[in-house]
């Protein structure tokens, strides 16, 4: 719970420390049962909850939705909504990878296509693998459109990234300055260069204090 009794101007300091790894990611499914489906019995996760709520959360709308939770081999999860009452099948359209996908790691390319051969035996088109130069990667779609990639490292992944490493702040310049033009073609100038927000503009009225 946020301190929200003192001052701000009279709470310590708080040093930040680094955010850790990923917790969660979620997506909305169209059925519980579909979803834990694909995730248990297809890639073989294991379904680490199913919480039922009965109220939107941080708002005081009534909703029943089921909140499932698939644990990965490293502790985190890939997670999924429930919501019955306002579900509807064009949430469900396949998204275009550049827009949304979700990956996951295998431990060798033998694996990579042992799991690609099981995917499609269970029913759901597997293809690739795709050499992306550091990785190598199959791809899929869950029941819900969202694309899901099983990838594993190449043999000199870990010198590959580190050169690609010490040149991102430098590349992404460049690639700013030369696709600029054709953003503001296609985008709101004032959208592209937004960054932070005057908070007092902002309606949280909705939100309950936390
Ligand atoms: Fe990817």
């Amino acid at each position: 719970m946020a301190d929200t009794a003192t001052p701000a101007q009279d709470r310590p300091a708080v040093t930040l420390k680094p955010v850790h790894n990923m917790h969660h990611t979620a997506f909305r499914c169209r059925d519980a049962e579909q979803t834990r489906w694909f995730y248990e019995d297809v890639l073989g996760f294991k379904l680490a909850a199913a919480m039922v709520f009965d109220e939107e959360p941080g708002r005081s709308v009534k909703r029943e939705y089921m909140h499932l939770f698939f644990q990965t081999t490293d502790g985190n999860f890939i997670a999924f909504f429930d919501v019955p009452d306002d579900v509807e099948e064009k949430m469900f359209i396949a998204r275009h990878g550049f827009d949304q996908h979700i990956a996951f790691e295998v431990e060798s390319m033998e694996q990579l296509k042992a799991w690609r051969r099981h995917i499609n035996k269970m029913g759901r088109p597997c293809f690739g693998p795709i050499d992306h130069g550091f990785i190598q990667s199959i791809y899929m779609y869950d029941p819900n459109g969202v694309q899901v990639e099983l990838t594993v490292k190449e043999p000199r992944y870990e010198a590959i990234l580190a050169e690609d490493s010490a040149n991102a702040h430098a590349v992404l310049k460049d690639w700013t300055a030369r696709t600029r033009a054709v953003k503001e073609q296609r985008l709101n100038k004032d959208m592209l260069d937004q960054r932070g927000i005057d908070m007092s503009k902002v309606d949280i009225s909705g939100l309950k204090k936390a």
